[in-house]
This record gives structure tokens, sequence and C-alpha cells, in this order.
């Protein structure tokens, strides 16, 4: 199968880790529907290690931990698609996942028939405890082929970390998404980290096979696993519109049983999800820095001819950014500028004597969404 747009949905393992039930599934799924999420695009329900039993059955065969899941996986899958939303699930390239259950390692064809048989739609791929001997691109494409086998469109989302230079090879390997970082925590640390180690690997995403970022922290709000200190409002602001700019999937990490207004207006802004979502499919760019790295401004070429450009500000004071429209594909001389309205806020804005420019607070962003026009 081929993904056209980022996936977009909601793991469990931001907030939950071991902690995960039926319950918390469906419940969660409930309110994917109930508050407006599923009808924004999050459509995948992932449920991500920690699932089943520490041993396989005597044919060789993954068992849900039956405490956990009392009715099994494909009742979990049944009732998830009777609400329209998808289904995805998680193994690991190695010997076991990351947290320690049985992975697939040597056991790509029966384990991606029994996701198949389960009714799962999408299976995020770790890459724990792989043997030295073993090389991790085959792994990958061993598991592509396995999917694309079973009888049923599974989304394959390769989680590698950007190790081994994962960039090189996974585009090969039937993935249809590519983890590019170590994981993601609840910080502005951890955001800025991850925002600036895709400067130079943005050619690498895209149509085919998303560049993902890992999952969402926006809402957590230092709870949880991965919570530690949280993020402001503001900083999350940033990280999700970095996110949908550089066309990551989008998979939620908060607990959404609880979702706040802030975090759902996050979620839900239209001009960063009408980017993030653009059938046209373009690869975002770094255009230029506004003086230090800390300061990237990334453009994408939207469908019709729109431009989303984002200036970030991931230093800790306040920041003048511009662009030349010039460099935006705009010369003054063609009596055209920039003109359009900025996420979150709502305010229209306009490129002025061939530039593009905003004030940018510490750890803020403005991303706009820009259409040529008559001066
Ligand atoms: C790795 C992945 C995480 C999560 C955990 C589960 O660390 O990168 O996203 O899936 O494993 O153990």
């Amino acid at each position: 199968m081929i993904a056209y747009l980022p996936p977009m949905g909601w793991n469990t393992w931001n907030t939950f880790a071991q902690d995960i039930s039926e319950e918390l599934i469906l419940s969660s799924a409930e309110k994917l529907l109930s508050t407006g999420l599923k009808a924004a695009g999050y459509e995948y329900v992932v449920v991500d290690d920690c699932w089943a039993l520490r041993e396989r059955d005597g044919r060789g065969r993954l068992v849900p931990d039956p405490q956990k899941f009392p009715h099994g996986m494909k009742y979990v899958a049944d009732r998830l698609h009777a609400m329209g939303l998808k289904f995805g699930m998680y193994s690991c390239a190695g010997a076991m996942t990351c947290a320690g259950y049985p992975a697939s390692f040597n056991r790509e064809y029966l384990d991606a028939r029994t996701f198949a048989s389960w009714g799962v739609d999408f299976l995020k791929y770790d890459y724990c405890f792989k043997p030295a001997s073993a090389d991790g691109k085959n792994l990958y494409r061993r598991m592509g082929l396995a999917l694309a086998s079973s009888g049923r469109k599974i989304l394959f989302s390769g989680c590698s970390w950007g190790v081994d230079a994962t960039h090189e090879w996974i585009g090969s390997t039937g993935a249809n998404m590519w983890r590019s970082t170590p994981d993601i925590f609840d910080t502005f640390d951890s955001v800025k980290d991850i925002i600036k180690r895709q400067y130079d690997i943005l050619p690498y995403g895209g149509v085919g096979c998303f560049n993902d970022m890992d999952m969402l922290v926006v809402g957590m709000h230092g709870k949880g696993n991965v919570g530690l200190s949280g993020c402001t409002d503001d900083e999350y602001r940033l990280h999700f519109a970095a996110w949908c700019v550089l066309a990551s999937p989008l998979m939620i990490g908060c607990d959404i049983r609880n979702l706040d207004e802030t975090t759902k207006g996050i979620l839900t802004d239209p001009t960063l999800l009408s980017i993030a979502k653009d059938p046209r499919g373009n690869r975002p760019y770094l255009i230029r820095f506004a003086d230090s790295d800390d300061l990237p401004v990334f453009v994408r070429a939207l469908e019709g001819g729109d431009l989303a450009v984002g200036f970030f500000n991931l230093s800790d004071g306040a920041v003048n950014f511009w662009v030349s429209a010039d460099d935006l594909g705009v010369p003054e001389i063609s009596g055209k500028i920039l003109a359009g309205v900025e996420a979150y806020t709502g305010q229209k804005v306009r490129s002025a004597n061939g530039v593009l420019s905003a004030r940018v607070e510490a750890h803020a962003c403005s991303v706009m969404r820009l259409r040529v026009a008559q001066r």
C-alpha cells in the first residue's frame, strides 16, 4: 500500500507504556470520536509495546495478554472498525521488543499472518535486541514483504530511530513511514533536538515513506511514561506546527480521555492540518536560518501554488524573523506578493517590500499559509 498522507492517530506509549488494556483502547477510541479528533483526521489507534504475554503459544504465535485484552485483538479491531477507526499494533525486528516481550525476528511471516488475521491495519516495527550478525535493512525488507503478502493492507511503520543510516535504505523496505530520531520526551529540549536532527534528512521524507519525528507530546503536561517536566503551551504549539510543516505522521500521545480545550485547539488547528494533509505531498525544505541554527525557516510548496512558511524560534530570546519573497519564488518585479493567514492566531499576513517577516517570542513559532496575490 502507499500512504499518500502522513498517518494520523493516537498511540498508547507516551502516556501509558505497559498500563494498557482493552478498556483504555476502546474508551480512548470513543474520545477520538466525541472530541472531533477523528473528524479532524486522527484515525489510527495504535497499541504500542507490552500487549503480549512473555511467551508465544504452542504453535509459535504471539498471544495477547488476557489480563489486558480479555477478548483478544480481533475483538478490539472489530470494535475500532465499527467506529470507523483503524487498528495499529506493535512488534520489533529483534529477538525481543524494547520492553522485553517476544518479537518478530525470524518469525516475520507467521506474525504478519497473525496480525492480518486479527484485522490489524498498521504495524509499528521497532529495532531493539537485533542480533549483531543480522542486517537491519534485510530484517525490515523481510517484514515489509511479509506484510505485503499477508492478504491485508497493513501500513508499515519502521522504527529504527534513524540509526544504521536508516534514511539510505528504509524506502526500499516497503515502509510507509520511518522513525528518524531517538525517542521523544515531554520537554522542550527533546522537541528542539528532534527538529534540529531534521535539517540534513528532509530530502528523505514525503509521500512513499514519511519521516516520522515520533509521537506527539502535545498536552501531556509532564504526565505519563515520557512525561518529565512537560512543555508550555507555546512550546506545544511550536512542536505541533513543526511536525505539520515537516510532514511527520501525527500520532497523539497524551491521555485523550481528559483532553483540555487548549490541547484540542492545537491538535485541530485548521491551517496546520491543511498543511499536514496537503494532497500535493511535496517535501518540506529548510530555506535559511535567522542568525543561528536555533532559528530555522522551513517552507513547503502546497497544492494550487500555496506555500507554507514557518519561522521556528528554538532559542531563548525573541527574534525578528524574515525571508525574502524573492527566495520564496515571488520576485518584486512580478508585481505579486504573498498573502495569507497565520496558524493558531488566524491573523492575516502578507509580504511587504519583498520581505515576509514576523517577530517570534522564545520557544514559539509563526507558521503561515500563503498564496501568490496581486500587490
Ligand atoms: C522504543 C520506541 C518507542 C516505544 C518503545 C516501546 O523505545 O522507539 O517509540 O515503542 O520502544 O518499548
